[in-house]
């Protein structure tokens, strides 16, 4: 499925927030937005998931949903959202409500497979590491056959070395599923991993700055296939700019 973002400026109240932000993610596509703290990265991703109306703008969603599809935007969270009373399974069920039991069960199981919580189907939340948690989070997410997914820092509440195994799994899921994915991060190296294109914002309130193109096949970027570290750099200078201007802004106000 594809999604047009098309002029959107946001505010709340008197604090404006976005500003004229044009953007497509296209059909598979990846899209990863970064951009300093506070620059409005969340609140495009409400307003693009359907969350949020913005203040002025249009989301305009086009093309096929998969077959079985109960939600085609789909959030999987930062801090992961589980209810901490339900099992691994009751987390993902909580998702299938408006399907037969049969049917709720096989999409449990097939979205507890793929994220290789099967063993793990009768845990409680507080049993698991942080990332299997958020394979939960991820299981629950795919079990609606989404179209579009829209992730919020999914792996910024994790330890390194889970982020990096994580991130490979993201990868393959992002290339196995077809999946349009937006993904707000702070992470440069997740962004440079995984996006077809990274979308720069300025500070408040966020404008594109600018988008880079990776151009390198997603899946041959496996750590040390590919030295994507001149991107990063490129990427880090634009958003240290931003800070350091929003710095000086803050400095000249008092
Ligand atoms: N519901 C709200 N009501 C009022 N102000 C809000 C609300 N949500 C966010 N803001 C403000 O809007 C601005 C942008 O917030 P947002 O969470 O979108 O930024 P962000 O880029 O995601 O930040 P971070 O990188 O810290 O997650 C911030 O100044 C924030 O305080
Ligand atoms: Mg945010």
């Amino acid at each position: 499925m594809h999604l047009e973002l098309a002029r959107i400026s946001h505010a709340y109240d008197d604090l404006d927030v976005l500003s004229g932000i044009d953007l497509a993610v296209g059909d598979g596509e990846v899209v990863a937005i970064v951009g300093p703290s506070g620059c409005g990265k969340s609140t495009l991703l409400q307003i693009a998931g359907g969350l949020l109306r913005p203040s002025a703008g249009s989301v305009r969603q086009a093309g096929a949903v998969p077959p079985g599809c109960l939600n085609p935007l789909t959030f999987v969270f930062q801090d992961f959202a589980l209810l901490p009373w339900r099992t691994v399974a009751g987390n993902v069920g909580l998702v299938l409500d408006s399907l037969d039991a049969r049917e709720r069960d096989a999409r449990i199981a097939d979205a507890l497979r793929q994220t290789q919580l099967w063993a793990f189907r009768d845990a409680l939340p507080r049993q698991l590491s942080g990332g299997m948690r958020q394979r939960v989070g991820i299981a629950r997410a795919l079990a609606v056959k989404p179209a579009v997914l829209l992730m919020d820092e999914p792996l910024s509440a994790l330890d390194a070395q889970t982020r990096e195994l994580l991130m490979d799994e993201f990868a393959q899921l992002f290339a196995s599923e077809a999946l349009s994915v937006l993904y707000v991060t702070h992470t440069l190296s997740e962004a440079v991993r995984l996006a077809d294109r990274v979308v720069v914002l300025s500070r408040r309130p966020g404008c594109i700055r600018e988008i880079v193109a990776i151009g390198v096949p997603r899946l041959e970027r496996r750590a040390g296939m590919v030295d994507l570290g001149a991107i990063e750099q490129r990427l880090w200078h634009l958003i240290r700019d931003e800070v350091v201007a929003a710095d000086r802004e803050l400095v000249d106000e008092h």
